[in-house]
């Protein structure tokens, strides 16, 4: 059960939903799916972020069923029925009852009756929207329940005819955060960040990358949230320069700077912090000038996160100071204009400047409207990350720069004023990180 986002709003998120959707349809949610480890080992269990966002509901094996203007009522839910035996083995079951009192719902049924339930809460209704092509077992289920309709149409069924997908509504609502979604946000940077301070101080000691994902794992359990909102890089030396490096086995060296992409989760929603530091405490020349241009290419992009702003312009305020910044450290040659143009800047900086963030880490939500980028409201909760990695065996570059990785990342909301960093926990700058290194 939640308790930053509390029930009422996500009985306010089902009547959003609803109110966009046309008037005779239904929509059908399902819970994630349990996922085998191996054999008999079930991976931890993760609710699907759609089916989260409209119930709160943590568990398997359910389906919501919105159906707007249903005479007994039209937030439907369907789950495991409470089972004392099953209970002691595998724990608690909320069960039909507990779903209507505990989680806001209007009605609630054994998910085992859905195949003679749901196909007459579907009759009538012109419009299906759901999940369409998520999940192939999901799909055919749902022309499994129109079936038994078109079966009985010369019994004057009226099966639906319509099939939409769901996330084009739902993703736009899940864009806009509310106060209590940036609150369970903010709790989520702020436990990420103290992860983060830990494991800068742990790895003076050295040891291996492992030994500071360890550090972040213990901070983030020790404060509840007991996941990740995905895999953690701990990339030292030049596994800094991989992007997506989750291997976190190689030893830690002293001349070396260690890139730590991290974050937990609360109540599903997600933090997403990066920090580059050195192993000894102390950065080399050449790391802290590739550092100072990535950190301030950062706070030109945070600057540019303001309403009326569009989702491009923080990337391109990244992008014109770290081109300028190659070119004054000798690394690209020639005009900034131009090494745009060329897309020079491309084997430094190959990734986007940011994306956005909520129930997950590379949340939902259109980034651009028809043609044009879309404008930043308010609400909005986007990372800025900017980077850049010179691959060790870039012989284009003088051997002085090979081998560096930086990426600062930090969570931000767009506010009515211009933006809130929510991740403002663990230092950037180069003197910050080395006085907490010391210490
Ligand atoms: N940690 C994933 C990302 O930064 O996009
Ligand atoms: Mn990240
Ligand atoms: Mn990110």
């Amino acid at each position: 059960m939640s308790s930053i986002i509390p029930v009422k709003e996500f009985a306010e998120r089902r009547r959003k939903l609803m109110e966009r959707m046309a008037p005779d349809s239904i929509a059908i949610i399902p819970a994630a799916p349990e996922r085998v480890r191996n054999r008999d080992v079930l991976h931890p269990f993760r609710q699907d972020s759609d089916f989260q966002y409209l119930t709160g509901f943590g568990e398997p094996e359910a389906v919501l069923a919105l159906i707007p203007g249903r005479e007994y009522g039209e937030s439907v839910l369907f789950c495991k029925e409470k089972d004392p035996e099953k209970e002691l083995w595998d724990g608690f079951l909320v069960g039909p009852e507990g779903a209507i009192e505990g989680y806001g719902l209007d009605d609630a049924f054994p998910v085992s009756d859905i195949d003679d339930i749901l196909p007459g809460m579907i009759e009538g209704r012109s419009r299906v929207y759901y999940p369409l092509g998520k999940d192939q077992g999901f799909d055919t289920r749902v022309m499994d329940w129109v079936k038994v309709l078109r079966s009985k149409v010369k019994s004057g069924a009226h099966p639906p005819g319509e099939f939409v997908s769901l996330e084009h509504l739902l993703h736009d609502l899940r864009l806009y955060k509310s106060a209590n979604e940036i609150k369970a946000m903010a709790r989520a940077g702020e436990i990420s960040a103290e992860a983060h301070v830990r494991a800068m101080k742990r790895a003076r000691k050295g040891g291996n990358e492992y030994n500071l994902e360890a550090e972040l794992i213990h901070t983030f359990m020790e404060h509840g949230a007991r996941s990740t909102a995905y895999p953690s890089i701990v990339g030292s030396g030049a596994n800094g320069c991989i992007l997506h490096y989750i291997e976190n086995t190689a030893p830690l060296h002293e001349g070396d700077l260690v890139l730590i992409d991290a974050g937990c989760e609360v109540e599903c929603y997600a933090s997403d912090i990066t920090r580059t530091f050195p192993v000894s405490g102390k950065f080399s020349p050449e790391q802290r000038a590739v550092y100072d241009v990535v950190l301030e290419s950062q706070y030109a992009a945070i600057d540019a996160v303001r309403p009326g702003n569009h989702w491009n312009h923080p990337h391109e305020a990244a992008l014109r100071v770290l081109t300028a910044g190659l070119i004054d450290l000798g690394i690209l040659t020639g005009t900034v204009d131009d090494a745009i143009a060329s897309e020079a800047f491309k084997p430094f900086f190959m990734h986007r400047t940011g994306h956005w963030l909520g129930l997950d880490v590379h949340d939902v939500g259109d980034y651009k409207v028809g043609e044009a980028w879309r404008l930043l409201e308010p609400g909005m909760v986007l990372t800025v990350e900017p980077g850049l990695y010179i691959a060790p065996n870039n012989t284009d570059v003088d051997e002085k720069w090979r081998g560096i990785g930086i990426r600062i990342e930090d969570d931000v909301v767009v506010t009515k004023e211009g933006c809130r960093v929510l991740t403002n926990g663990v230092p950037k700058t180069v003197d910050e990180i080395e006085a907490l290194m010391a210490g």
